[in-house]
């Protein structure tokens, strides 16, 4: 099978490169386009850089030019599915400037529709990776597929964009189009400027940890390799047109996340710091997920031993993360307009 993954340089596109490596070998070839912003570092997948399955191409989806040579493939072999995890994905900062939020995550996802509908006879698949954000906040129960979307900030509201315009492209002109609504991801090479990365390497430099609110907000958390392996199997299982859930079936307060961290790193809770809310702060995230397990998809990962799992590859990669936290000068600067003072 011959991919295009976007974004392939963040954390779960790059997870799920090693996992189609991993599982497929030499039978899987994988174009990886990616802009390179903030969050995109190429040396997560630096041991592939010289087989000859892997393509790296710095470039961005809402940039025909670079949507159309990412298409060609391999030496010109051309694409047979297209996984577009590439987008800007931060809430906190889609409230400091949402504007490359709707360059990338809407219009960027028009633009690969469009080449991909020129590739139309040959495409087997084109997954659009988007959020259980886009339901918006659920005091109780769970989203079905078939709820209305209610996103609530500048990030959900894009993906629900490209979310919608995926399905258009689908209806309209009969694309091989899946759309995925995961949860909150946890795992290796998560960018710290979410939750468990950065408590976790806060909490490993005695640094605060700056829980939003009342820490009683709730999210579902998956483990990345779960939500690989269930992308995987909607390639191959799924059916076009439609839309699926994929929780990791773990929902947890945000202050509970935060005393399993400071315990597992033996670390005092007197590092927790509760701030100031997170504006329009989404209250509890929760996905109903019988669509998938109907189709035969079961989670395996136990949540507590792969939280554990996690914790550690954080204090094994001291240096993967403090080339971001320490050296990104971007990094410093949007740590400080995001928490000083707060
Ligand atoms: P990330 O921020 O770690 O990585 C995003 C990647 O996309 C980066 O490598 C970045 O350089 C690249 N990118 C950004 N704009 C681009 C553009 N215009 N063209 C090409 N590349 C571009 O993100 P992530 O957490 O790995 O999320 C991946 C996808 O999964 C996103 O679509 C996100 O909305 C979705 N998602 C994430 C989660 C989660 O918990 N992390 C949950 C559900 C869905
Ligand atoms: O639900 C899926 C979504 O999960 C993805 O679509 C997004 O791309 C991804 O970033 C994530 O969004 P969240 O806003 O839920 O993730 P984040 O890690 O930013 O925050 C998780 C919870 O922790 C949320 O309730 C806010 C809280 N939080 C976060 C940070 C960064 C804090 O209390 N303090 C913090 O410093």
């Amino acid at each position: 099978m011959r991919y295009l993954v976007t974004g392939g340089a963040g954390f779960i596109g790059s997870n799920f490169i090693r996992f189609l490596f991993n599982k497929y070998g030499s039978d899987a070839s994988v174009v990886n386009l990616d802009k390179l912003t903030y969050a995109g570092i190429r040396e997560n997948l630096a041991e592939y850089e010289e087989k000859p399955n892997y393509r790296f191409l710095q470039g961005d989806i809402a940039k025909p030019e670079d949507v159309a040579e990412a298409y060609k493939g391999i030496d010109g072999g051309g694409i047979d599915v297209v996984v577009n995890f590439a987008a800007e994905t931060h809430v906190d900062r889609s409230l400091m400037e949402a504007g490359s939020f709707i360059e990338t995550d809407v219009h960027g996802v028009l633009v690969l529709l469009e080449e991909a509908k020129k590739h139309a006879p040959e495409l087997k698949r084109f997954i659009q990776i988007s959020t259980d954000e886009v339901y918006g906040s659920i005091a109780e129960g769970s989203f079905t597929e078939s709820d209305p979307l209610n996103p609530r900030n500048p990030y959900s509201a894009s993906k629900a964009g490209g979310d919608r315009m995926a399905y258009a492209y689908a209806q309209t002109y009969g694309m091989p189009v899946i759309i995925t609504r995961a949860s909150n991801n946890y795992g290796p090479f998560q960018y710290p400027e979410k939750l468990i990365p950065l408590f976790v390497t806060n909490a490993i430099d005695d640094q605060p940890l700056p829980l939003y609110g009342d820490g009683g907000n709730i999210r579902d958390w998956l483990f990345v390799e779960d939500h690989c392996a269930a992308v995987d199997f909607l390639i191959e299982h799924g059916t076009n047109s439609e839309t699926y859930n994929i929780g990791g079936g773990n929902e947890r307060e945000n202050r509970e996340i935060t005393h399993r961290i400071l315990q597992l790193l033996g670390k005092p809770e007197s590092l927790i710091k509760r701030v100031a809310d997170r504006v329009g702060h989404d209250r509890r995230y929760s996905v109903d997920t019988t669509k998938l397990e109907r189709l035969g998809f079961k989670m395996t990962t136990d949540f507590d031993a792969a939280l554990e799992r996690t914790v550690q590859w954080y204090t094994a990669h001291e240096p993967w993360w403090r080339a971001i936290k320490e050296r990104s000068a971007e990094f410093k600067a949007y740590y400080e307009k995001q928490y000083a003072g707060r």
